[in-house]
């Protein structure tokens, strides 16, 4: 199949989440099974200076946005064969400090940086050498207009578009605009009904997705279902159940390429299951890098996050108030909500021996302490997929989480299978509840045995891409089936 991605992120080039890292391995695994890829994505600031192998293809986008017309030019990388990158540069837009915002602030013109981003998809869907693709693979709300334009397009000029699929990585970011904002669309005033983009007397960029798609997914099982409820549907719920038929529950898989062990530029010990010694020397250099006593008996629990809501970093706060009485060291890595740095600023200042805090962002690092660490906390009060989960899996760092989306369908506790669990799982999403998980994980950590099996249960525990290709191929092929 020919298939175009279009995402706002894409790992290796940009980042600031799992949507970034999901992107870039599905391109990658979707070429590595034969078929041909596009992933279109923003030339961000910097992406040039650090692939200095961009190449112009002489591609250009002339799009209007309501009256006004932004031009755009495609710089390609391949970087492995059946798979090209093609970025959109737009200085006006994606020259930035930041992706979607800065200093915590969103870029209050992001409806025109990615109703540009999504009308240059749609023409560049028609500008590929060799036709246009079967599939268009859309990610998130920030391309989430491409499948009503593509429609649009199609009644417009007679063309038969490409079918669509929308990928929902977080339902919680909609991409929520103003009315002013459909005129940017230049899409007749019927779509701006109930039934349509309009959403609140807003424009709702995802719902456009939502409800003009051929196939909606989205990154877990448990999320699919979670999502058509009204606790977890952010108000789009009632669409989601309409389109029930058409949505699917897809677990991300890892790319353990990146993800490894054994062999891997940001590990100075390599180790597996058979020989954990590299764990224990990364856990040592780790716990000195931090300036945390280097204590291999000490369990040291770790996150690594972005600081907003989703991540339940309020629980963890409090749980960490109650807990840090014990013998035991916690490691944040994060960014995010300016209270919640603060607050854990201030648990560390008075933890000097305990806890280390590192607010930003820093993608070495965040190797070093899933390989370091013997614990990994994800309280989320929401988690569509999740990844650091599956990371830590994998790194022997068992995984502490809410029994929530990706979450429960990629960590199995002690209560469900006594002999392939790898984590701890809690239910309520409160500070107690989370107390006593992190008690479990002390108990556990007395206990070498149990300890040793767990991990090697955790470290065995295969969420490799093969499955998850699998599985959107014939999500692709039933959006062509019709
Ligand atoms: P989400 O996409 O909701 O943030 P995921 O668990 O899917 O959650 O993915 C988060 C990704 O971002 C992981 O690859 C994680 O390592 C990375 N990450 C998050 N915060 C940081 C940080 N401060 N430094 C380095 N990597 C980070
Ligand atoms: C989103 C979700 C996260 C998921 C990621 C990749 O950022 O918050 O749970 O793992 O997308 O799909």
């Amino acid at each position: 199949m020919k298939i175009l991605l279009a995402s706002s992120e894409v790992h290796p080039f940009s980042k600031t989440g799992g949507l970034a890292d999901m992107v870039g391995a599905l391109g990658k695994a979707l070429a590595a099974e034969g078929h041909e890829v596009f992933i279109v994505t923003p030339l961000y600031r910097g992406i040039r200076g650090r692939f200095t192998e961009l190449r112009r293809v002489g591609v250009r986008v002339e799009v209007v946005l309501g009256e006004m017309l932004m031009e755009g030019e495609v710089w390609e990388l391949r970087p492995r064969p059946g798979l090209r990158v093609w970025f959109v540069e737009q200085q006006e837009c994606f020259d930035r400090l930041g992706l979607y915002g800065e200093n915590n602030a969103d870029y209050p013109d992001n409806a025109v940086r990615f109703t540009f981003f999504s009308k240059a998809v749609v023409q560049i869907a028609r500008l590929l050498p060799g036709g246009a693709p079967d599939i268009v693979h859309v990610h998130d709300w920030q391309a989430a207009l491409v499948p009503a334009l593509l429609r649009r397009e199609g009644h417009r000029t007679g063309w038969t578009p490409p079918r669509s699929v929308l990928t929902v990585h977080n339902l919680a970011y909609q991409g929520r605009f103003a009315q002013g904002a459909f005129a940017l669309t230049n899409l007749p005033g019927e779509y701006f009904t109930m039934d349509g983009v309009e959403f609140y007397g807003d424009v709702n960029f995802l719902k456009a997705g939502i409800v003009y798609a051929d196939m909606i997914t989205t990154v877990s099982p448990r999320y699919a279902r979670e999502i058509c409820t009204e606790a977890y549907g952010c108000g789009l719920d009632d669409r989601l159940r309409a389109r029930g038929d058409r949505l699917a529950g897809i677990l991300n898989g890892v790319d353990y390429d990146e993800w490894s062990t054994h062999r891997n530029i940001h590990l100075k010990h390599p180790y597996s299951f058979r020989k954990m010694g590299g764990k224990a020397a990364t856990k040592h250099d780790l716990q000195r890098e931090l300036g945390l006593p280097a204590r291999a008996d000490v369990p040291l629990f770790a996150t690594v996050t972005r600081l907003a809501d989703q991540k339940g970093m309020d629980i963890l706060l409090g749980a960490l108030e109650e807990m840090l009485a014990k013998e035991m060291q916690f490691v944040l890595l994060g960014s995010g909500d300016p209270a919640l740095q603060r607050g854990y600023q201030n648990l560390a200042r008075r933890h000097p021996t305990k806890v280390t805090v590192r607010i930003g962002y820093d993608h070495a690092l965040s190797h070093r302490i899933e390989a370091g660490c013997d614990f990994f906390l994800m309280p989320s009060r929401f988690e569509p997929c999740g990844l650091n989960q599956m990371y830590s899996l994998r790194y022997g760092a068992i995984p502490i989480v809410r029994r929530t989306g990706g979450l429960d369908d990629s960590v199995v506790d002690l209560t469900e299978d006594e002999e392939r669990a790898d984590g701890i799982k809690f239910t309520e999403f409160t500070t107690r509840a989370l107390t006593g998980a992190i008690r479990k994980a002390l108990v556990l950590h007395d206990t070498p045995h149990l300890l040793a099996q767990m991990r090697k249960n955790a470290m065995t525990a295969d969420f490799s891409w093969s499955r998850t290709t699998q599985e959107y191929t014939q999500v692709y092929q039933r959006a062509l089936a019709g």
